[in-house]
């Protein structure tokens, strides 16, 4: 892992990826025994369930800086969000946009047209304004930029409460319940 991680120093930032199959504890102590060090500022996890992110803070020295999940409104893991508030854990969103699939879905683009927003602004917004960061991506500069409009409107009460309702736990990518 030292080895891995000085490999992929960069100037005066430091990027790793642990990319975790197995002992889920003893690759946390490893990291923990590295942030003891100096070498990692903070660390965290991805893909934790709620009985993983239970596990680990029952387990751990050191808690998770972030927790880096799917969220959108098709899925808004209440439980999981709920946990990261008690545990002081910054929850971070990841495929905000459903991967592209939710930009065509009805009330996105009734929202959208409504509040002359993009429907990837207004589901970029819809997690900003509940306090989650989000990490959307795009190759296409335009739309970075574009993407990136979300803090100079605000969804109202009726609109964040139409998108909310459309939870109905739908994984754009794997389910990490699978993993023990
Ligand atoms: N921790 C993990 O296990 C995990 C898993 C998945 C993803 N992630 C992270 O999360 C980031 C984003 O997630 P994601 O790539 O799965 O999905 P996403 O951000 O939900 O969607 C990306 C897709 O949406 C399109 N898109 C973006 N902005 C758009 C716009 N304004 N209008 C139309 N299309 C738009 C992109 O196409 P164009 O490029 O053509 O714009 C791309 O196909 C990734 O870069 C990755 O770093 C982490």
């Amino acid at each position: 892992l030292l080895q891995f991680i000085s490999g992929l120093t960069c100037g005066s930032y430091r990027f790793f990826i642990v990319v975790v199959f197995s002992n889920r504890a003893q690759s946390w102590a490893s990291l923990e025994e590295l942030h003891g060090q100096g070498k990692l500022r903070a660390i965290g996890v991805s893909n934790y369930t709620p009985a993983h992110m239970k596990a680990l803070m029952q387990s751990c020295k050191v808690p998770p800086a972030v927790l880096q999940v799917e969220f959108h409104p098709r899925l808004c893991q209440p439980e999981l969000r709920s946990l990261c508030k008690e545990f002081g854990v910054c929850f971070q969103a990841y495929s905000s946009l459903g991967k592209g699939e939710l930009l065509t879905d009805p009330v996105i683009l009734e929202v959208a047209k409504n509040s002359k927003r993009t429907p990837a602004q207004v589901l970029l917004r819809w997690a900003v304004q509940q306090g989650v960061p989000v990490l959307p991506k795009s190759s296409n500069p335009e739309r970075i930029l574009r993407n990136a409009e979300v803090f100079d409107f605000a969804l109202s009460d009726p609109d964040m409460d139409r998108l909310s309702a459309l939870d109905c736990g739908q994984r754009f990518c794997w389910d990490p319940s699978e993993v023990a």
